[in-house]
């Protein structure tokens, strides 16, 4: 293919792929299997790799995200961002309403939105091309975020229709419930801290360096401002041209906005979201209220720090005092301290809360806590309620609370790590809720999945002496369980029979299961698919782990640690003695004679695939890596490979073969 034609199929995927991304996104309606669009996607990559300087930095394919930013640039945003005054107040609102008629004299028209409860956006569009997004920042000057916002489907790469050449739009950038529960989920099973709220998570991963891990996490964004240009008549008719040109905007099918004229309506609007606001997908914290008329707005103008035309109601949380009684510290698997307060119980959105998170020590710090206070307790989206505040209107307690210095089960001195904001106990092999927590977690469904053994029976293991480790549940014989309490003959034959059956368990669930930090479910398959083995995987250097699709430097770190500890290391021999899985299941290899030598495959290839002769590659016993180091044996270069790699690995006098020679390699 010469480069004119790349240029003509880029340019149609691009189109197609962007076209089909937003029917699946913003529209929710998808016309090709999601199979299909990988397929138009891989094909875009391939192209790209092929003919680089065609990539443009608008292409689709910028959606999986991959480029890091170090540091976010500060740039002056071209409008200021302003912030919206707000009430909690109807008869504000009300007010407010009064007000701006009198002022104008007009028949105002208001539009009515949600409040979305995110972080605010700006960015801009040259030509129909996405050319910056930035962040509040102080309101004059933002960050620059744009590499981590092409990742988000929601937001345009290029648009179409009739779009002005240069404007700005703003909007909110937020954590969907799904997507937010997801990732506290995956954040349980590597034993991480969980996540507070989507809001701080969704500012949290907009100024992630690595935008591959933004493009993981699936933020999405409503647009609620068109600025720079005003070609229509209003706020609300400007928000559905937007929808023309290509972004997602709140659906007034579904009452997510609405053009009112009167203030009764307003406040129909505020009721009926005070009471659906639990059915939406994502978290709103009130409406938003502006006039519609872009004249009347100018005739209003601003005040030092907001729009006289808008006003925002927010919705009163549910909040309630309660006494604080003392606090508790809940030491995880992975050491981790987490402080949880208890409360005296107190009625709080139709459930009794007796537990209250405070997440870590600045926390604490920041509320200045007394045993016996009067807190403030708020049920946000979050499964444990949270305090937010003290009660001044109450006598206030006695005690300072300050954080512990000690692990209060095993009495070792916490360590914090820099940057951290959580406290950990360091004694991983004496601490008992340590230990007991990587046993739970060794047997639980997504690892080991050993039937018949639940947290009860693991404490009682425990208490007695019988299991210390994970290898110790594999040396559990039927007379020493029977002699536990509530364990009967049934019982303990259940549990020896899921031990054994544990046996069998696949090498990626028992990686999984030995609960090393950061390597969770995902990164477990990607690790066992890789090197096929835990031998090869410790035997794996720094660099070499760094060269595994989506492994960075803190899983890298953790795991090589994780295999320098002594203790692991005796851990994982006997785990090897009683006859786990720690392989990957071999398809019959073709052959063994490549060796275990490694391979880095570029370009274009005529007799195979590029997968194809990856995939031959491992299958007579050698190994794929993605980047050319000295230690690499061979670089198989196709057509129109990249110039870089090939001087590189000349450079480092790796030899270079073709596809014909390597043919003849596997031949042999
Ligand atoms: S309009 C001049 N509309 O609320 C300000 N803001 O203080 C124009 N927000 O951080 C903002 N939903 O990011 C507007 N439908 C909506 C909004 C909204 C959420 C955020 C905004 C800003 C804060 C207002």
């Amino acid at each position: 293919m010469n480069k004119e034609e790349a240029k003509l199929e880029i340019d149609q995927l691009s189109q197609q792929i962007e076209y089909h991304n937003r029917r699946y996104y913003v529209m929710s309606d998808p016309e090709i299997s999601d199979y299909d669009f990988d397929m138009l996607l891989e094909r875009l990559i391939k192209l790209e790799e092929e003919f680089p300087d065609l990539a443009s930095p608008n292409s689709p394919t910028k959606r999986v995200g991959g480029d890091i930013t170090k540091r976010f640039e500060t740039v002056q945003h071209r409008f200021p961002m302003l912030s919206l005054s707000n009430t909690y107040s109807e008869e504000e609102v009300e007010d407010w309403y009064d007000r701006l008629v009198k002022m104008t004299n007009l028949e105002l028209e208001f539009v009515c939105e949600l409040k979305y409860d995110g972080v605010a956006i700006g960015i801009s569009y040259e030509n129909g091309e996405l050319k910056q997004a930035l962040t509040r920042g102080d309101g004059t000057q933002g960050e620059n975020v744009t590499t981590n916002v092409k990742t988000i489907r929601t937001v345009p790469l290029r648009l179409h229709g009739d779009f002005p050449n240069d404007f700005e739009i703003r909007g909110e950038i937020f954590f969907p419930w799904d997507k937010f529960n997801e990732l506290n989920r995956q954040r349980e099973d590597i034993g991480e801290p969980t996540f507070a709220n989507p809001r701080n998570t969704a500012s949290g991963t907009l100024k992630l360096q690595d935008s591959s891990v933004v493009a993981s996490r699936g933020l999405d964004c409503y647009l609620y401002g068109v600025y720079g240009v005003e070609q229509a008549e209003g706020h609300f008719e400007s928000v559905l041209k937007a929808a023309e040109w290509g972004f997602k905007i709140p659906d007034p099918a579904k009452n997510m906005i609405k053009k009112v004229s009167s203030i009764s309506e307003v406040m129909e609007f505020v009721h009926y979201w005070d009471d659906k606001r639990k059915q939406l997908p994502f978290e709103i914290d009130g409406i938003v209220i502006k006039v519609n008329s872009y004249a009347a707005q100018e005739q209003l103008g601003f005040t030092a720090k907001s729009p006289r035309w808008a006003i925002a109601y927010k919705f009163k949380t549910e909040r309630v005092s309660t006494r604080l009684n003392s606090i508790d510290y809940q030491v995880g698997r992975t050491g981790a301290i987490t402080p949880v307060a208890n409360l005296e119980p107190v009625s709080l959105g139709g459930t009794v809360v007796k537990r209250a998170s405070l997440h870590n020590a600045d926390q604490i710090e920041k509320l200045e806590l007394r045993i016996g206070d009067y807190v403030f307790v708020e049920k946000g989206g979050e499964i444990i309620p949270k305090i937010v505040g003290v009660d001044e209107t109450q006598e206030r307690g006695g005690k300072e609370v300050h954080f512990i210095h000690d692990c209060p089960e095993c009495g070792t001195a916490l360590v914090r790590n820099e940057g951290e904001a959580q406290h950990f106990c360091p004694n991983d092999t004496g601490c008992p809720p340590q230990i007991k927590g990587r046993i739970e977690h060794f047997i639980s469904r997504k690892a080991m999945n050993i039937d018949g053994l639940g947290s009860e029976t693991v404490d009682a293991l425990f208490r007695e002496g019988l299991v210390h480790d994970i290898a110790d549940l594999y040396e559990l014989h039927f007379d020493q369980l029977v002699k536990l309490e509530r364990m009967g003959d049934k019982s303990a034959n259940n549990l020896l029979q899921g031990v054994e059956e544990s046996k069998n368990v696949p090498f990626a669930r028992v990686l999984f299961a030995l609960g090393i930090r950061f390597v969770g479910e995902t990164v477990a398959k990607k690790l066992a698919k890789h090197f096929g083995s835990l031998n090869a995987l410790m035997a794996a250097s720094y660099e070499e782990l760094l060269e595994v699709d989506e492994i960075g430097e803190k899983i890298a770190n953790a795991i090589r640690s994780y295999f320098e500890n002594p203790v692991q290391l005796a851990l994982i021999d006997r785990l090897r003695g009683v006859g786990l899985q720690l392989e990957s299941e071999k398809k019959e290899a073709a052959s063994d004679v490549l060796n275990g030598a490694s391979f880095v495959v570029s370009g274009v290839f005529s007799a195979f695939s590029r997968d194809e002769i990856k995939q031959l590659i491992e299958d007579n016993g050698g190994k794929n890596v993605s980047s050319v180091s000295a230690k690499t044996d061979y670089l198989l270069a196709g057509d129109k490979m990249g110039p870089a790699k090939l001087k590189k690995a000349e450079g480092l006098g790796v030899k270079i073969i073709s596809e014909d020679d390597f043919i003849a390699m596997i031949k042999a």
